[in-house]
């Protein structure tokens, strides 16, 4: 049998270009029509094909039918191919359902570029059994799945929702260096590299950064990454993660703590306003509550007492005590057992970094403050700074912090010195909570952790 080849019907009224979501092509029905895009899901059927087609916004179904189906590129067609189709766009028959309520009756279409079958086709690079390892090698191509698309299009929403939060309060954001010689949250976690013969480190916080932006421009954010070499795979462990941090001048400690809960509840309630995050997570986090202010208050010394209560030990069966770090497993069952947002403050200065100040009546606390949040645990780290430049000096020196390259930092304390403080928190920890995933590598676009620096 002779190959059909299509001509496109120049008598036909002019197409006009579209993108595939509703809002823009819903106004376009009954008129004809231009689309691009990735074939997502395909479907061939009595002499009809439907075609569901991804542009990475939203998803539109297309149909095939008599000629359109017969030419080569219909009979070989793959899944992931890009393809041009034009047509009329109509409302969809009552009972039946796709995308927007519509579907593109193609009089036209044609191949832009041909995805590969057989053995190479996308569904045997992707198998439904297909291990986690597996899927991290093939991110680039998970990428354009259902559920991960979801889950960055939510993220860029969380993203804009917080600098939104940080705009109404007329707070600047800043872009810090990353290349540093400085460290912040101890030197086991540092990576280092050769800078021009000197040895230098990629930026564990950019806090020491934002202190010193507070003369200058006021209180302060910045979003930008961070990097930790986390010598653990855990869920919420990546080497490289967006670290959102703000810092606040003539503060105190509850100012903090208030500006947390506020936070958390102002971009929850922009985000789920937002049509395309408010439709990510009630598919993927049904069970979703936006929490409530005032959150639950719990002191280190609360949470040691509530292990011991609930009997929850370390590995020898000994309890935790009033001195000890509460490590993530721990921590995660007593967070899921409460089951709402937790201000976990006033750990003790040994188990904290040098530069938090310390409490007025109680020397050997700190006021520093954890956001635990269920599913996750901690998703916010942060605390009120020491203002003494003779004292953080000495902080240093008992953490063997060699002052020498902190010289910027401890001038901030000569020059004007004030009661400030802030915190950081990781974007893809609060993501996991929101969207309700297993572990952080699903909530960034790359992940990179202990093993593992490609794609
Ligand atoms: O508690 P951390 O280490 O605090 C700081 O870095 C402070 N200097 C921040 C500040 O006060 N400006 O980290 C803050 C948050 C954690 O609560 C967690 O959400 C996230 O950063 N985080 C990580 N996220 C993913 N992978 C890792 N390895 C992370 N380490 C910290």
């Amino acid at each position: 049998s002779k190959a059909v080849v299509l001509t496109e019907d120049a008598s036909l009224p002019k197409a006009v270009r579209t993108g595939l979501s509703a809002d823009v092509a819903t106004p376009r029905r009954g008129q004809r029509i231009e689309v691009f895009g990735w074939v997502h899901r395909l479907r061939a059927q009595k002499g009809m094909t439907f075609l569901w087609l991804r542009d990475g916004r939203a998803q539109m179904q297309c149909v095939l039918s008599g000629k359109l189906v017969e030419t080569y590129d219909a009979l070989t067609l793959t899944l992931e191919s890009t393809v041009r189709v034009v047509g009329t766009l109509t409302a969809l028959p009552e009972g039946k359902s796709a995308p927007g309520g519509h579907e593109l009756q193609a009089d036209y279409w044609e191949v832009v570029g041909k995805a590969p079958g057989g053995d190479l086709a996308i569904t045997n690079r992707i198998t439904p059994d297909a291990g986690p390892d597996l899927l991290l090698d093939q991110r680039h191509l998970v990428l354009r799945g259902d559920v991960t698309s979801q889950v960055l299009r939510t993220r860029a929403i969380v993203l804009r929702a917080f600098r939104n939060f940080f705009d109404r309060r007329q707070m600047t954001e800043v872009t810090p260096p990353l290349m540093v010689q400085s460290q912040v949250e101890g030197g086991s976690t540092l990576f280092s590299f050769d800078y021009y013969g000197e040895p230098a480190y990629l930026t564990q916080s950019s806090q020491l950064y934002l202190e010193t932006c507070l003369p200058a421009l006021g209180d302060v954010y910045c979003m930008s990454e961070s990097f930790r070499a986390e010598r653990s795979l855990t869920r919420r462990h990546l080497s490289e993660y967006t670290h959102l941090e703000a810092e606040m001048a003539f503060i105190n400690f509850e100012d903090l703590l208030t500006l947390l809960e506020d936070m958390v509840v102002q971009v929850i309630e922009e985000v789920l306003a937002n049509p395309v995050a408010a439709a990510a997570i009630k598919e993927l986090n049904p069970d979703f509550k936006a929490p409530q202010k005032p959150f639950k208050r719990m002191t280190h010394a609360d949470a040691v007492a509530y292990l011991r209560e609930h009997n929850i030990t370390k590995d020898d069966g000994s309890f935790y005590t009033e001195n000890d770090d509460i490590p993530e497993a721990p921590e995660r069952r007593m967070t899921d057992a409460i089951n709402e947002p937790i201000l976990l403050t006033h750990f003790p200065a040994g188990i904290k970094a040098f530069y938090m100040r310390r409490c007025d009546i109680e020397k050997t606390l700190t006021e520093s403050v954890d956001v635990l949040m269920p599913g996750v645990g901690e998703i916010v780290g942060g605390s009120m700074r020491m203002t003494d430049h003779d004292q953080l000096m000495a902080a240093m020196k008992a953490n063997d912090i060699d002052p020498k390259a902190y010289g910027f930092y401890l001038d901030q304390r000569l020059y004007g010195t004030c009661e400030h403080g802030g915190f950081g928190l990781g974007i893809e920890r609060f993501l996991a909570w929101l969207l309700n995933r297993w572990s952080v590598r699903e909530t960034c676009l790359y992940p990179r952790f202990m093993g593992r620096c490609l794609p």
